[in-house]
């Protein structure tokens, strides 16, 4: 039992250029608020922001449900953009039975399977990347690694594939407030589901991917066909831009702190390390939302019934009271086991192994090949709603000689 406790307000804005510029200061604010959950003025909605206090939401889906929607539009009381995720947006016991198909298509397995050509894809585009000379490392080399290595192992075709990051950005977009930005990105929304969704269909895709071992669930009647079109579409919604954005950032990070490359350029085995810091320390991912079931006494703050809870897992990253230093990035500290840049509780990202492939090749091809890593331009942050991550890296690479 908790004593009640009196709300606390703020007036910050998460979904603001400011906040998004620097989102780590107001951050601490509001773990160090008063209260363990706070009510947000301008959007009506709690906001938590300790690790604990995260932990406690997301382990609590009795209570907190995923149904409300992945975003701050309230499905209990206002109709969806698109149809919703049948993974992300729906509570147990329906959630274990998609679940489970997922889990099955990313098996370790499968994982095994597609690291070696993870690994000749890396290999590839660092070493032109270091031919080059100086780059964008984000048009020009980040987003190509998964906009190729994820389609494929999927099964889709080769072909132009900018679509996906278009549609990520509404998806992403879409979990924060309207903006006038927001309903301009969305006049393309009719023509860029639409090639979505044709990707999605099952003739669409090669006999052997991820994509169709989500079909071959239909064809055992785990699912329906229906289904497995729409679960396809969930990893095409948040399989690209997360590892693009949180590639992105840990490259940002090597590059700021020399000595945590020079760590890691000494023991490419440690690739899978930095990229688990990295998580932790500045990710794509930073906050989640959760809509409550109920009245709830949410650690002595009373909340009501249908409420948006915003659950900022990036804040849950940098909490003191949870890790040393915390706003010290450091490749040698051990994160897996209380990492929460993938979430938390049952919907903790069903992909993070997948991710965390993708984040091991890369910097592991990188600490192999790369000597120094030079930033020859300001880094550009994306200021608009969505997933955090940068829009431009000008970055110039010397190869290692020996
Ligand atoms: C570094 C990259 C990634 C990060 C930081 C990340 C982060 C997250 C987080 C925080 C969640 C929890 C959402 C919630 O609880 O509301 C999540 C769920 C999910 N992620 Fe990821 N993700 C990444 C990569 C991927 C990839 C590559 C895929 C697809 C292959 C993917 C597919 C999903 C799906 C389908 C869910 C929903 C799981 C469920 O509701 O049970 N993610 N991810």
């Amino acid at each position: 039992m908790h004593s009640a406790a009196a709300p606390v307000n703020s007036d910050l804005d998460p979904f603001s250029p400011e906040f998004r510029a620097d989102p780590f200061e107001p951050y601490t604010r509001l773990r160090e608020a008063a209260a363990p959950i706070v009510w947000l003025n301008k959007y009506s909605i709690w906001a938590v922001s300790r690790y604990q206090a995260v932990r406690a939401v997301l382990d609590d889906w009795r209570r907190f449900s995923n149904a409300g929607g992945g975003g701050l539009a309230n499905y209990f009381l206002e109709k969806p953009w698109r149809r919703p995720s049948l993974i992300l947006e729906v509570d147990p016991p329906e959630h274990q039975r998609t679940r489970r198909v997922l889990m099955q298509a990313l098996s370790a397995h499968r994982l095994q399977q597609v690291r070696v050509t993870f690994e000749a894809q890396a290999d590839a585009l660092i070493d032109e990347a270091i031919e080059r000379g100086a780059l964008d490392a984000i048009p020009d080399l980040v987003q190509r690694f998964p906009l190729t290595v994820f389609p494929d192992a999927v099964g889709m075709r080769r072909e132009d594939r900018s679509p996906m990051l278009a549609y990520g950005a509404m998806v992403f977009g879409g979990f924060g407030p309207v903006t006038p930005w927001y309903q301009d990105l969305m006049k393309q929304a009719d023509a860029v589901s639409a090639w979505i969704m044709e990707r999605c269909q099952r003739q669409a895709l090669s006999a052997d991917g991820i994509g169709a071992a989500i079909y071959a669930h239909a064809d055992a009647g785990d699912i329906e066909e229906g289904e497995a079109t729409l679960l396809v579409r969930s990893l095409l919604s948040a399989g690209v831009d997360t590892t693009i954005d949180s590639i992105g950032l840990c490259l940002r990070c090597l590059a700021e702190h020399p000595e945590q490359w020079a760590v890691l350029r000494d023991n490419p085995g440690m690739a899978r390390r930095a990229f688990e810091e990295a998580t932790r320390f500045d990710s794509s991912s930073q906050s989640l939302f959760r809509t409550t079931l109920e009245d709830v006494d949410f650690q002595g703050v009373q909340l009501k019934k249908h409420q948006k809870v915003l659950v900022l897992i990036g804040a849950a990253g940098r909490d003191p009271a949870k890790w040393p230093q915390p706003d010290r990035f450091d490749i040698q500290r051990r994160v897996t086991a209380s990492q929460i840049g993938y979430g938390a509780g049952v919907h903790s990202c069903v992909a993070q192994m997948m991710a965390r492939l993708e984040g091991e090749v890369f910097f592991a091809a990188l600490a192999r090949k790369v000597q120094d890593i030079e930033l020859v331009g300001p880094a550009v942050l994306r200021l608009q709603p969505g997933l955090r991550g940068l829009s431009s890296l000008p970055i110039r690479f010397t190869r290692k000689t020996i």
